[in-house]
C-alpha cells in the first residue's frame, strides 16, 4: 500500500475544465445594478483583462493552459496524493481516506494555481500592477509570489485582524515584492469612509476587495485580481481535481465522496468539477456525494439566502447570485481567516441549490480538535480552512467503522497552517470559542438590501 502517489511533471494537465456546458441549468447571469439588466462584460474591462473576461462567461468545455504557466506550475504541481493511513489506523475505519495536498506550493496553498494564470493573461494584455484583498493571507502570498515571478507589482489590501494576527503573511508576500496595505486604509474612498464611522474596524474580506477595485479603477495600467468566487478562478483550479483523477485512477480507486472546505468555493470546486464531469459525461464509477464544509460563524450555504448580492461591502461589483448573509456581514474573528466570506461562486450555489452538493457547518473547537488529530497522525498541520473538512471526514470514517463500510474518501489539504500556529496555540490555551453567527443577524442584512434595492426581488433568474 503506497503512502503516496506521484505524477510526472508531463501530467500538468494542458486544458482547464470549464463547468458552465455542463450545469443542470443555465447560470443566472451577474447584473448591473445601474441598469438592473445582465452586465454587459466590455464593463468588466475596467478591471479585468480581456482574456479573463472572456474565460468567466465561456462556453467552451476545455480551455488550454498556456505552456508559461504550465512552466510555472512545474515549480510544485503535480502535486501529491497521500493515502491517511495513519488517520485511518487511528480511527479504526474501513474507509479509505485520500488527500491531494496542495501545501507543496511555494505560498503553501492552492491559491498560485489562478493567481499565476491571472498575472500571466494581465501581463499579455500590458497590466504591469495588481491589486487585491486578502483574508488570511494565503491568496496575497499566491498573488505576490505570481506578480513576481512576472516582473509585475502587487498592492494587496490585509483584512486588518489578520495584519495583525500574521504578520510572517505580510513578511512573506513582502519578500516577493508586493505592497502590504491594511484594510480598512486611508488609501481609498470606501476605506476612509468606514474608519470615519468605526475607527477600530477589524476589517472583512468584503471591505478590502472595495478598496482593491476602487484603487483598480482609479489607476492607469492597474486591474485587479480576485482569488475565488468568479468562473474564471475556479477554472484554473481544476488543475488539482484532474491530476487527482489520474492519481487515483492509477491505483484503481474512485471516490464514493469528494469533500472540500469552502470560503469562496475555489478550492473545493477545482477539485470536484472533474468528478461531477464523470457523472455527466457518464463516466463516473459511482455516484458520487459532493461534501462542502463551512463554519458556523460564517454559515452561507447552511444558513444563508439564495438571492442576488454584492460582492463586496462598497456596492462596487455587479450583483451576483449566491447564498449569502448580505454583503455588510462583518464576520467574527475567528481563525479561518479564508471562510470569512459573506457569499460563494454563483456556479456553487446552484448546484447547492439543485441538491448537487450537501453542505456541512462545523465550530471551531471542533475543527481544531480534528486539525491536530490529523497533525498528530499524518504529521502535517493542516491550515483551519481545510480542517472543516477534515472534522467531515472524521466523523465520516467513523460512521463508516459503524456500518463496516469500505468507503473511499477524498478531500482537498488545499493548505498547511505554519503560519497558523498562534490559531492553535489559543486553541490549547482553552481560548477558541465555539461560535454560530446569530441568524436574526442575516435576516436583518438581507432585508436591510431589499429596502435599499427593492427591485432585487423582482430579478427574474433565479425565481424557482
Ligand atoms: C488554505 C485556504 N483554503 C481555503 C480558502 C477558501 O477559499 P476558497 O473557498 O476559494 O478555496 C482559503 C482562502 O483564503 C485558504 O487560504
Amino acid at each position: 500500500m503506497s503512502k503516496k502517489v506521484l505524477l510526472n511533471e508531463e501530467d500538468i494537465p494542458k486544458q482547464w475544465y470549464n463547468i458552465l456546458p455542463d450545469l443542470p441549468k443555465p447560470l443566472p447571469p451577474p447584473i448591473d445594478p445601474s441598469t438592473r439588466e445582465p452586465i454587459d462584460p466590455r464593463k468588466l474591462e475596467a478591471i479585468f483583462p480581456k482574456t479573463l473576461i472572456q474565460q468567466e462567461i465561456s462556453q467552451d468545455r476545455w480551455i488550454p493552459i498556456p505552456e508559461e504557466v504550465r512552466d510555472v506550475y512545474r515549480i510544485w504541481r503535480p502535486t501529491p496524493l497521500y493515502r491517511a493511513i495513519r488517520l485511518e489506523k487511528a480511527l479504526k475505519t474501513p474507509a479509505r481516506i485520500y488527500y491531494k495536498y496542495e501545501g507543496v506550493s511555494p505560498p503553501g496553498s492552492h491559491k498560485p494555481n489562478t493567481a499565476v494564470a491571472q498575472a500571466y493573461f494581465n501581463l499579455k494584455e500590458g497590466i504591469e500592477v495588481l491589486t487585491t484583498e486578502t483574508g488570511a493571507g494565503q491568496w496575497g502570498s499566491a498573488l505576490a509570489f505570481a506578480t513576481n515571478l512576472f516582473n509585475m507589482r502587487a498592492r494587496i489590501y490585509m483584512v486588518k485582524i489578520s495584519y495583525e494576527q500574521k504578520p510572517y503573511r505580510k513578511i512573506m508576500m513582502e519578500t516577493w515584492g508586493a505592497e502590504v496595505i491594511p484594510s480598512p486604509s486611508n488609501r481609498t474612498e470606501a476605506g476612509r469612509k468606514i474608519l470615519e464611522r468605526d475607527p477600530s474596524n477589524p476589517g472583512s474580506l468584503g471591505i478590502a476587495i472595495s478598496e482593491a477595485i476602487e484603487d483598480a479603477l482609479k489607476h492607469d495600467g492597474v486591474k485587479y485580481s480576485l482569488g475565488s468566487v468568479l468562473n474564471h478562478v475556479l477554472i484554473h483550479q481544476t488543475v488539482q481535481g484532474l491530476e487527482a483523477k489520474k492519481q487515483l485512477e492509477s491505483i484503481d480507486e474512485y471516490p464514493d465522496i469528494v469533500a472540500g472546505c469552502v470560503g469562496g468555493g475555489s478550492s473545493f470546486s477545482g477539485l470536484f468539477w472533474p468528478f461531477y464531469y464523470d457523472i455527466v459525461s457518464g463516466k463516473a464509477l459511482k455516484k458520487i456525494r459532493f461534501i462542502a464544509t463551512e463554519p458556523t460563524a460564517c454559515p452561507t450555504m447552511t444558513k444563508g439566502v439564495y438571492t442576488y448580492d454584492f460582492g463586496d461591502t462598497a456596492k462596487l461589483t455587479p450583483l451576483l447570485p449566491m447564498y449569502t448573509l448580505g454583503s455588510d456581514f462583518i464576520p467574527a474573528p475567528i481563525h479561518a481567516g479564508g471562510l470569512r466570506y459573506h457569499g460563494d461562486a454563483p456556479t456553487l450555489c446552484l448546484l447547492l441549490k439543485e441538491g448537487i452538493i450537501e453542505p456541512k457547518a462545523y465550530d471551531q473547537v471542533s475543527v481544531f480538535e480534528a486539525a491536530t488529530l490529523f497533525a498528530k497522525t499524518e504529521g502535517i498541520i493542516p491550515a483551519p480552512e481545510p480542517s472543516h473538512t477534515i472534522k467531515f471526514v472524521i466523523e465520516e470514517a467513523l460512521r463508516a467503522r459503524e456500518k463496516n463500510e469500505e468507503k473511499v474518501i477524498l478531500f482537498n489539504l488545499c493548505g498547511h497552517g505554519y503560519f497558523d500556529l498562534k490559531a492553535y496555540q489559543e486553541f490549547f490555551d482553552g481560548g477558541l470559542k465555539p461560535y454560530h453567527y446569530p441568524e436574526e443577524m442575516i435576516k436583518e442584512s438581507i432585508q436591510k438590501l431589499v429596502k435599499e434595492y427593492p427591485w432585487i426581488k423582482d430579478i427574474p433568474y433565479i425565481k424557482s
